[in-house]
């Protein structure tokens, strides 16, 4: 996901931008740039790659000014290149974008006809061309904005200078996230309030549709009609999110090992742990709706389908599912008295939002299982659920998946208690093992790390892994292999156990190693033959099980990683810690980089 940055002051700004574009490059990027105004004329630097790129350019060439914008570019149309990074100039327009112009085509072949000459392959150029378009024919820069967005259809966060007015940045919202910063004598623009943190703390979110005309005293915000409109100024807390890796070498390492405390801090608010009862907070009335549906993506699907299992299984409350890509164009028959879960780390996943969006339209309840309070889901749910995992910065999700199964837990025992469908002594047990999880998470992160280190040298040797298990084991297999190639970029599947049979088990040799997910639970046995079947044909297993499961299985292993016995509800955490270790640690030896990998965002804002 792009990052956007402006500002616009009394002080030179080149070197604060970069300064707040490295506070987005958690969000992943391929490139970038900076244009400030100088004696009356656009200047821009841009590179390919890091951002230490775009330094060695400004130290070489440097950049004056007193305003200015910058950008980390997420390539969407155009390859990663010099060449396509923003900022993008026109007769004297200067544009950075996050999102994606949808009809950009057509506006660039209309355009094209009438003498444009177009020098990048992105979408974004569209814009620029038709502001300088609409400045020749006359129109003023407000006027000229307006008609750029009355054209432009689809995902934008939008900052432009027009170099014939060195006072004001111009800003327009409609989809990602821009934020306006309130500075003394200085105004900033971002992408989300960390990259304005260290500058000021009072925010003003612009919603969908908003433009504005941003000077160095202030904001005028505009509604898309062009009628001036007033927005909330909120201290933000994202000061506390200027976070550093600490004696880790990566972010990932950092998150995964603050685990214990994060869910500690997010089951205390849910569960009143002295009184042994799941006293969720919810304004969802669990006791009525007839079902529940979730909607999600990536790592945050697969902790939704694991709530499913839970609600179904002890609120006994249907569950409907779908990754939101796909959610909203299946037309599931869901009723207007249910309920829906949007489950999202960043809180601006584009696909979840629209799935959101989707489902309040056929007027049902919506709830918001977030990490980012101040973000757009969250803001458009009708509950919320803050996850309270803390600022997650590596892209591969591992304490966001935790917590964020840490409330689903409650909310399922919560859901339980209000439908009727555990006695008080059962809820009083399910919220005692859940509040076992952050002794027992210390316990088993201040252990199995030298045994993973020698296992992953070995994975690192492989190009393809099966990861498998059953009940809320599968959608951990897939977790699992999610992790392991979205980081290490080695192949991994994660499979039902029991479809081994069915397809998967052609692939098993002695050159597919298959991790298998198996707490001694219901499952075991079954997933015992599952491991002979694999054995048979050669395969080599790596066993995560309990102390239990590894007395109980006489299997010939690659390795069994050994953890503690623990109840149902709280396996999911539990052996979701080797898999997120392994997988880092297999990518450490491959070389990959581990917290921004290649192709990815933290957030993806674009469908
Ligand atoms: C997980 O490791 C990935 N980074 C990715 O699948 C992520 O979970 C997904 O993009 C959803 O992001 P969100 O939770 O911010 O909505």
């Amino acid at each position: 996901m792009c990052g956007i940055v402006g500002i616009v002051g009394l002080q030179p700004v080149s070197e604060r931008l970069v300064d707040a574009l490295k506070r987005l490059e958690y969000r992943g990027y391929d490139s970038a740039g900076v244009a400030t105004i100088t004696e009356g004329a656009l200047h821009r630097r841009r590179a390919e790659g890091k951002l230490v790129n775009l330094e060695k350019r400004l130290k070489d060439e440097p950049l004056s000014g007193t305003i200015g914008i910058g950008h980390t570019r997420w390539a969407t149309h155009g390859a990663s290149t010099e060449r396509n990074a923003h900022p993008h100039f026109t007769d004297g327009v200067a544009v950075v974008h996050n999102g994606i112009i949808e009809n950009f085509a057509e506006l660039k072949d209309e355009l094209t006809a009438a003498g444009a000459k177009f020098q990048t392959d992105t979408d974004t150029e569209v814009v620029s061309h038709l502001l300088a378009r609409h400045r020749r024919e006359g129109m003023t820069r407000q006027e000229a904005m307006r008609a750029m967005l009355k054209r432009v259809k689809g995902a934008y966060a939008l900052a432009i200078l027009f170099e014939d007015d060195p006072s004001t940045i111009m800003a327009a919202r409609n989809g990602p996230p821009l934020a306006i910063g309130h500075g003394d004598s200085e105004m900033f623009l971002g992408s989300d309030a960390i990259a304005l943190a260290p500058f000021t703390n009072e925010i003003t979110y612009l919603i969908d549709g908003d433009w504005a005309v941003i000077s160095n005293t202030g904001a005028h915000i505009f509604d898309f009609d062009g009628d001036p409109v007033e927005r909330a100024r909120q201290t933000s807390i994202a000061a506390a999110y200027l976070v550093n890796k600490g004696n880790h070498r990566h972010f990932m390492e950092k998150e995964i090992y603050e685990q214990p405390d994060v869910i500690a801090q997010a089951l205390g608010h849910y569960i009143n742990i002295i009184d042994n009862h799941a006293d969720t907070v919810s304004s969802i009335d669990f006791a009525r709706i007839p079902s529940l549906a979730i909607s999600a993506c990536g790592t945050a699907y697969l902790a939704g389908s694991i709530g499913k299992h839970w609600f179904e299984r002890y609120a006994r409350l249907p569950v409907e599912i779908d990754v939101a890509s796909e959610f909203r164009y299946r037309e599931i028959p869901l009723s207007p008295q249910s309920a829906a879960l949007f489950i999202s780390q960043s809180g601006e996943t584009a696909d979840t939002l629209a799935s959101l969006r989707y489902c309040k339209e056929l007027g049902l309840k919506i709830g918001a299982v977030v990490n980012a309070g101040e973000s757009t889901i969250a803001r458009e749910a009708d509950a919320v659920f803050p996850i309270l995992a803390g600022p997650e910065i590596g892209v591969a999700s591992t304490k966001a998946f935790t917590c964020q199964l840490a409330v689903l837990a409650a909310l399922a025992i919560g859901a339980a208690r209000a439908r009727g469908t555990v006695t008080e002594d059962e809820v009083q047990a399910l919220v005692r093992s859940l509040a076992e999880m952050p002794r027992i998470m210390g316990q088993v992160l201040n252990s199995i790390q030298p045994e993973i280190e020698l296992l992953s040298r070995e994975l690192s040797k492989f190009h393809n892994v099966l990861y498998l298990g059953r009940g809320t084991s599968v959608p951990l297999a897939m977790e699992g292999a999610l992790k392991l190639k979205e980081i290490s970029y080695i192949h991994a599947e994660g499979y039902a156990a029991g479809e081994l049979k069915h397809g998967p088990i052609a692939l098993v040799d002695e050159n597919m190693p298959v991790i298998v997910i198996a707490p001694h639970d219901r499952f075991f046995d079954k997933t015992v033959s599952n491991m002979q079947e694999v054995a048979a044909r050669g395969g080599r297993i790596i066993l995560i099980t309990d102390e239990t499961g590894a007395a109980a299985s006489k299997l010939d292993t690659m390795h069994t990683i050994v953890l503690p016995a623990v109840d149902e509800i709280i396996a999911p955490m539990i052996f979701s810690l080797p898999i997120q270790l392994l997988a880092y640690h297999t990518a450490l030896f491959m070389g990959t980089d581990v917290d921004q990998p290649r192709n990815l965002a933290k957030s993806v804002t674009v469908e």
